[in-house]
């Protein structure tokens, strides 16, 4: 890939051919859904293209030249996903399907292992249904309770309220890094902390999170992590479960088949050792290998110019909108959350609006964005939400601000 030594939005904006060219009524794509799913630089398209042209084979089962490079390929992806969160070893590193499978193979895995009747599970009301519904299923199997931390006025994450849930019960606290609509943040370290003083282990939801605080697994006390790739400028198909080694070896398999064995008998196997015990069957092989170059990406570009950046667009997202009459964003203040804003505009409901918006090129998303039981909290069914990405320019915030004073004029609000 070319050098990013002095990033420039510029240089980084022509790493993304998608974003060379209009869509098909030849508007100006402006692409503010990177909470959803992010745009692809060219190294990690060239590396897919490099896989399927130059040496692909299943993972993990060929002695001859492609699978072999393959195996090398996966292990060194997995090495630059271990540094990117600071896990102490490459075998701590799962490959799944994305964040949803990885916190599901959890529930199942860990909670089915851990939780008995009368046990609880401590939740944030901020999260993702990929980190709710999971663990009501195997509440529901095991007995368990779930328990939800409040969010404050400001909607933050109440800490306070979260060292009185905490209990002798409590087997696992599953939070999200930072909320998909909120764009609030944890206090990661200090959350792991409280957990493990009651014995519990401390699940970080890092799909929203990964990007803008890269996790430090070890320094923060994150006992499992999960993350997708798809979110970091990587494929879609493949995510990231991580594991402390020690409970890796005391997490039963979630999903039997191939690889993740060590010998099968008529009426029992017995398991290979993690990461392969819990991946079984074959990988998302190519979308793993490309998930290296997107981390590389990310790394070189460097995540303190890509926080700053982000946090200018916030600010001005920010400022601009909050003028805007009948405009109400949802979340904490700016110095408090990621590059996500979130809100309602008074007369037009969210999908008019996202549909009005992408009339001028303006790419958002709206609904409920998975989190039903916040939006009940912000007593609205739905939101539009525009989450900024590393490619993003103050001019395509200015774009954004423009789409709803015309949607307004439009929608005869003004
Ligand atoms: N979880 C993704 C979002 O927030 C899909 O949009």
């Amino acid at each position: 890939m070319a050098s990013l030594s002095l990033p420039t939005v510029e240089s980084i904006r022509e790493q993304f051919p998608i974003l060379q060219h209009p869509d098909s009524h030849g508007r100006d794509v402006v692409y503010l859904d990177n909470g959803a799913s992010t745009q692809k630089p060219q190294c990690v398209i060239d590396k897919e293209v490099e896989v399927y042209t130059k040496y692909y084979a299943n993972a993990y089962r060929g002695v001859y030249e492609f699978g072999q490079r393959i195996d090398d390929e996966l292990e060194l992806s997995r090495e630059s996903v271990r540094d990117l969160i600071g896990a102490e070893s490459k075998e701590e590193i799962i490959f799944t399907a994305g964040t949803t499978m990885s916190l599901n193979l959890l529930a199942y895995a860990w909670g089915s292992h851990v939780l008995e009747p009368g046990d609880e599970i401590i939740l944030s009301r901020m999260e993702h249904h990929a980190n709710i519904v999971p663990w009501q299923l195997i509440a529901q199997k095991t007995g368990a309770t779930i328990r939800y931390v409040p969010l404050d006025d400001q909607y933050r994450f109440d800490e306070q309220a979260f060292e009185q849930i905490l209990n002798s019960r409590t087997k696992i606290v599953s939070l999200t890094g930072m909320s998909n609509v909120l764009g609030a943040t944890i206090p990661v370290s200090q959350v792991a902390e409280a957990a493990h003083s009651v014995g519990a282990v401390f699940i970080l939801d890092a799909a929203q999170s990964v990007l803008h605080q890269p996790a430090d697994v070890m320094k923060q006390g994150v006992d499992f992590l999960a993350f997708s790739g798809h979110k970091i400028y990587g494929p879609s198909g493949v995510g990231v479960l991580y594991g402390k080694q020690e409970l890796l070896e005391q997490m039963p398999p979630f999903l039997g088949g191939g690889h993740m064995i060590d010998q099968v008998f008529d009426d029992h196997s017995t398991w290979a050792a993690a990461p392969a015990k819990f991946e079984a069957g074959t990988l998302p092989i190519a979308q793993a290998i490309a998930l290296r170059p997107a981390i590389e990406f990310i790394k070189e570009i460097d995540f303190d110019w890509i926080e700053k950046h982000e946090k200018k667009l916030l600010i001005r997202a920010t400022e601009q909108l909050q003028e805007i009459p009948g405009l109400k964003i949802y979340g904490p203040d700016v110095s408090e959350k990621g590059a996500i804003v979130s809100f309602t505009l008074e007369g037009a409901h969210p999908q008019d609006l996202a549909f009005l918006l992408n009339r001028h090129g303006v790419c958002v998303r709206h609904g409920h964005h998975c989190a039903m039981p916040l939006h009940e909290i912000l007593g609205v069914s739905a939101t539009v939400r525009a989450s900024f990405g590393l490619y993003n320019t103050v001019e395509e915030v200015d774009k954004l601000t423009e789409a709803i004073h015309q949607a307004r004029k439009k929608l005869r609000l003004a």
